[in-house]
């Protein structure tokens, strides 16, 4: 059977285990021989007991675990050339020309780069005596495809990536919890949720919670829920949970004063009766100028200017840990069996794919045309253009 490796990289997140699972088992099925590879990149440079061959019930009760049961870690050594003729030999020697990876985007691009330069490294480890002619012309092709493991949502051409929802579980749980207490002292709460340079987890804690006011990186200096969001189809989700009159999508950004806005949204909320105020933070989030709105400065405005009684809880990785979702373990599943079948339907000129979600469909998309995607939303928000970075991230 061809040989097919699965390793996750960069941060875990929960349904990775249900991609590792699903790869297994659908590869076995398909007649493979099947390795896990170990503490990712690194693991397949170090190899040893790093790769090691999977059977059935080895991925027998993990579905329902966080993290990733085969570990993961950022790899400095697969940077250097040396590293990658390790970790290219460590394959070979093994008989493993088909892989999928579980990570980011920076692990993506890491696998399509390797991809692009097998054929070089073979001939170099030929070269120097450390793999066989046989073996370089057996395992002259080597096939990749990519599933996005991540909690920020934040990959160009998926709905999700697997791990967002499981996330959005953990903070909303905890935004509930919070809740009470704010209640009871009629407090003002300021939650700082993950996401790295994507609003997306911040948006939809704000929409699902209630809360008060959002700040998220794609649209600054602020975005009050109830009047301006920059997703459309959440707009209209706004809408609807909200019953605001209009809902102001993004397009055309009116310049405003948030410290104004948010000031008078809270006064008004406490007048009207309301005994508590939440206002979510992305870690991300930013002024026009590209300066960051923290938790903290958030806190003194609203302690500065209205003098509530404040306090801030920053989630920080109790949003990656946890089991996972029904919806992370069955998106887990079914991105690992699709990535499985691409591999095995993969020619020589078949480039490497992501799977992603596309409504509720599991399609396969170019690799690199997804990363740099991704990278050119990173780009546009670099350089304030939010509109093209909105429009570059598509539908989620
Ligand atoms: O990408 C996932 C993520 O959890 C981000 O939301 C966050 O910014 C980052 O990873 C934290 O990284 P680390 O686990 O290295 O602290």
């Amino acid at each position: 059977g061809k040989g097919l490796a699965v390793f996750t990289s960069g941060g875990d997140s929960q349904g990775m285990n249900a991609a590792v699972r699903s790869v297994v088992r659908m590869g076995i099925y398909l007649g493979c021989k099947v390795y896990f590879i170990r503490e990712g990149y690194q693991g397949m440079v170090d190899g040893g007991d790093n790769i090691e061959e999977a059977n059935w019930s080895s991925v027998s009760s993990i579905i329902h675990k966080g993290g990733t049961i085969i570990g993961s870690a950022r790899c400095m050594d697969f940077i250097q050339k040396e590293g990658r003729l390790k970790a290219a030999c460590n394959l070979v020697t093994r008989g493993i020309t088909n892989l999928v990876v579980i990570g980011g985007d920076g692990s993506l691009t890491g696998a399509n780069l390797f991809r692009q330069e097998w054929s070089d490294l073979l001939d170099e480890l030929l070269a120097h005596n450390r793999i066989t002619k046989d073996q370089r012309e057996k395992y002259k092709y080597l096939h990749i495809a990519g599933l996005v493991g991540s909690i920020d949502n934040d990959f160009c051409g998926t709905d999700m990536t697997i791990g967002t929802d499981s996330a959005l579980h953990r903070i909303i749980e905890a935004i509930d919890a919070i809740v009470s207490t704010a209640y009871s002292h009629q407090r003002t709460f300021i939650m700082e949720v993950m996401g790295r340079h994507c609003g997306y987890l911040a948006l939809v804690t704000a929409l699902s919670s209630e809360a008060d006011f959002v700040f998220i990186p794609e649209a600054p200096p602020a975005v009050d829920w109830r009047d301006k969001l920059c997703y459309n189809y959440l707009a209209l989700v706004a809408a609807l949970a909200s019953e605001a009159d209009q809902v102001f999508i993004p397009e055309d950004p009116v310049p405003h004063n948030w410290v104004e806005k948010l000031c008078k949204r809270l006064q008004q909320e406490r007048k009207s009766g309301q005994r508590l105020n939440i206002i979510i933070v992305a870690e991300g989030a930013i002024d026009r100028e590209g300066k960051p709105i923290t938790a903290e400065l958030v806190k003194k405005v609203v302690v500065d200017n209205l003098q509530q009684d404040t306090r801030i809880t920053v989630l920080g990785h109790v949003q990656r840990g946890g089991s996972p979702s029904a919806f992370d373990r069955i998106l887990g599943c079914r991105m690992g069996a699709e990535a499985v079948m691409a591999l095995m339907e993969a020619t020589p000129e078949t480039e490497p794919c992501v799977v992603s979600l596309d409504g509720n469909q599991a399609v396969r998309l170019p690799l690199m045309e997804c990363v740099r995607r991704t990278k050119a939303v990173a780009q546009a928000m670099t350089d304030k253009n939010w509109e093209l970075a909105v429009q570059l991230r598509g539908r989620s």
